[in-house]
């Protein structure tokens, strides 16, 4: 004979999770538009937009289209995009030379969207490898098997003096090389640019899930240049402590936001990272995070919007105070 089976708890935690608006009343993380900024592929021309091979629904865009999105982003919540240029391949050479033109695409990107919507925060990326032939983020040694760090802070730094000049709220280095915070800062101070501030990629891993971006920009041929591996400015995927490294040294040559990059398979370090700094810390949830999910959901394995909320929830919970997505736009407009 069956009794019925009773537990004599005091403590029932399902009791929180009976009703929706129990859950909502002590839920813990919320994600809101103004979590996000949008990284936006910008081109020379007017053509339509092109849709990236590896990532649905997210297109290089003319500077009309760049201005329209960007009106659109803003009018959703999102407060911040981050411009990526990709340049006719015929402007790259071995140096980068492109970068320190004053009228290089993504300064005149920058102009156009601050002359449109000006309230918006735009960010611009400081390393070489929209403009190398090489594809690597900085110049390289006449044996090509390293990059020349100080040789190519000191381009970076003069380069972000044209950013701030073109009037970005943010530079953001993302070469990794030693260095090139303390000298950002101090070329944007003598140049009189205190109020733009260095969104640092601080922790920027050696990641295989980049693929996407680089097809996005074209830098792919890095891998070909067999000699020399992104691996000795990126960091090993295999190191924790490392990051906080990093991280202090950027704080202390002036970043005011720290970054981790790749965000998804590294929220152990966006953990660490925000309990080893007062700075805000951003973390960027790059190409391979967003085309692993849009694949899975193609083949039906995935519920798409779910997994995307899900997958940006999980970040914000690991620390992160803004969140660098290609899910921006989509995630605003399904929080309204
Ligand atoms: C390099 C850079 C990379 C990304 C943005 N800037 C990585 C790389 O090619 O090494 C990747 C972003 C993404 O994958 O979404 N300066």
């Amino acid at each position: 004979m069956e009794t019925a089976f009773k537990l004599d708890l005091l403590h029932r935690p399902r009791r929180l999770r009976r009703t929706a608006t129990r859950r909502a009343m002590v839920e813990e993380t919320v994600l809101r538009p103004a979590d996000f900024i949008a990284p936006l592929f910008v081109v020379e021309g007017k053509a339509p937009p092109d849709e990236i091979r590896s990532m649905p629904g997210v297109f290089r865009l003319g500077l009309p289209d760049l201005v329209k999105e960007c009106r659109a982003l803003f009018k959703l919540g999102v407060p911040a995009v981050a411009l990526f240029p990709k340049l006719d391949p015929k402007l790259k050479d071995p140096e980068g030379t492109q970068a320190l033109n004053e009228d290089t695409l993504v300064l005149r990107a920058v102009r156009a969207v601050k002359k449109a919507v000006p309230e918006l925060v735009v960010i611009t990326d400081v390393a070489l490898d929209p403009y190398t032939s090489h594809g690597h983020d900085g110049v390289l040694t006449p044996a090509q098997d390293d990059v020349e760090n100080d040789r190519t802070v000191g381009i970076l730094a003069r380069m972000a003096v044209l950013q701030a000049q073109a009037g970005v709220d943010f530079v953001a280095p993302s070469d990794m090389m030693d260095g090139r915070v303390g000298a950002v800062r101090r070329a944007l101070d003598a140049a009189g640019y205190t109020n733009t501030g260095i969104l640092a990629y601080s922790a920027k891993y050696n990641s295989a899930y980049y693929g996407p971006f680089r097809d996005a920009v074209g830098s792919a041929q890095a891998a070909g240049t067999r000699l020399l591996s992104k691996a000795t400015y990126q960091m090993n995927p295999a190191n924790r402590r490392e990051a906080i490294t990093e991280v202090l040294l950027d704080e202390a040559e002036g970043a005011d936001i720290v970054m981790v990059k790749p965000a998804g398979m590294y929220l152990d370090i966006i953990r660490d990272v925000r309990e080893a700094t007062r700075r805000p810390v951003a973390a960027y949830q790059i190409s391979g995070e967003y085309a692993q999910i849009h694949a899975a959901a193609r083949l039906g394995w995935l519920d798409l919007a779910r997994c995307r909320h899900e997958s940006l929830l999980a970040i914000k919970r690991a620390g992160a105070d803004l969140i660098l997505t290609y899910f921006a736009k989509d995630m605003a407009a399904a929080l309204r």
